[in-house]
């Protein structure tokens, strides 16, 4: 799972005053020591926390043991939907939502359709078992590459793949591979992809900075980068943290989903503007995926739900367990499911 060391140049994204680090100021250290899991504190988008030990560990085996049932249950796509607001969805809506998630996405970004101008390389950075993969590769007629911690992962994606016959590089124009790899420390050289994708993987990163830098690190000049991620809400100009009873709910969610420290989508901004990464957009989805988590409890109350639940294991119950607190936590205004887009300089 472990990567060689990356030979290339990353300092090249940072604006110079990035790229020394100065000693942190007194106030900062103190920021430092009050970090805890659910929240980025206001000023720790520049200093992040060490991972927590055993995190890749414990996202590899969350996945391991539940893409299984996940997929048995709703399909190759290990996402959110997207959903009129207020529509009421039948389960083979859901799948249609999860679709228009990634078409939402792709709109979101302005990625052109032209045969000129569409994206010929892309990265699936956090690529579960490759649904998006398969359905960028599709689209645009081209050559996919995806990552994810989880061997179960690369290894059934590669092979739904190959059943579709993407994964014969010489008679397909488009071409899906999957591999172990982490998303921090990325095993392609600088400026390969002219679409950099990230579908609800960025919760997991326990260095956002680091995170965003790899993905505009791997980005083509002009590539586009995609990142649509669960956040907490921006803070009040008045706060320097969240409140407790937020905290400690985000904190339950973490410890089932194998999260650390959240950020919020300002912070994301702050990230991409300092590395010099241009039209920069965000945007608040959490309306729009309100019907998901209703559906997916109510598709683990099945028959089909609970045995494959038990039979999948520990962490698989464990993070059905929390569900009802994801939706708790968009009725309370404090996760905000958020797309984030931006460009790397560069020409296109
Ligand atoms: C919720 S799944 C989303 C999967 C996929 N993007 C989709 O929409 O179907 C989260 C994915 O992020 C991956 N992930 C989490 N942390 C990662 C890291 N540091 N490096 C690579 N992949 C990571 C997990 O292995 C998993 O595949």
């Amino acid at each position: 799972m472990s990567q060689p060391a990356l030979l290339h140049s990353r300092s090249a994204l940072l604006p110079s005053t990035s790229r020394a680090s100065p000693p942190s100021p007194p106030h900062l250290s103190r920021t430092r020591r009050r970090r805890r899991c659910g929240v980025v504190m206001a000023s720790s988008t520049t200093a992040p926390a060490p991972a927590p030990a055993g995190l890749k560990e414990g996202i590899a085996g969350l996945y391991d043991e539940s893409s299984g049932v996940w997929e048995s249950i709703w399909g190759d796509h290990m996402h959110h939907g997207f959903y009129d607001s207020g529509e009421a969805a039948s389960m083979a809506d859901h799948r249609r939502a999860q679709i228009r998630m990634i078409e939402e996405a792709l709109a979101f970004a302005a990625v052109s359709d032209d045969p000129a101008k569409k994206p010929k390389t892309i990265v699936d950075v956090g690529c579960g078992i490759g649904g998006s993969s398969r359905y960028l590769a599709k689209k645009y007629g081209a050559q996919s590459r995806g990552i994810t911690l989880s061997p179960v992962q690369a290894e059934r994606g590669n092979a739904l793949a190959a059943a579709e016959g993407l994964s014969d590089k010489v008679a397909a124009n488009a071409h899906v591979s999957l591999q172990v790899a982490d998303a921090l420390e990325q095993p392609f050289p600088d400026g390969q992809f002219d679409l950099v994708w990230s579908m609800e993987s960025g919760e997991h990163m326990p260095d956002k900075r680091k995170f965003v830098s790899e993905l505009a690190r791997v980005a083509a000049p002009g590539g586009t980068i995609i990142i649509v991620t669960w956040c907490h809400r921006n803070l009040e100009e008045s706060e320097t943290s969240l409140k407790p009873d937020e905290l400690n709910l985000l904190k339950r969610i973490c410890d089932a989903y194998y999260l650390p420290d959240w950020c919020s989508p300002s912070d994301y901004v702050k990230i991409a503007k300092s590395l010099s990464l241009e039209d920069i957009k965000t945007a608040d989805w959490s309306e729009n995926v309100a019907p998901f988590w209703p559906a997916v409890i109510k598709s683990a109350l099945t028959w089909k739900g609970l045995t494959s639940l038990l039979k999948a294991g520990w962490k698989t119950i464990r993070g059905a367990m929390v569900m009802p607190l994801m939706i708790e936590g968009y009725k309370k205004g404090l996760i905000k499911f958020t797309i984030i887009t931006c460009r790397k300089p560069g020409a296109a």
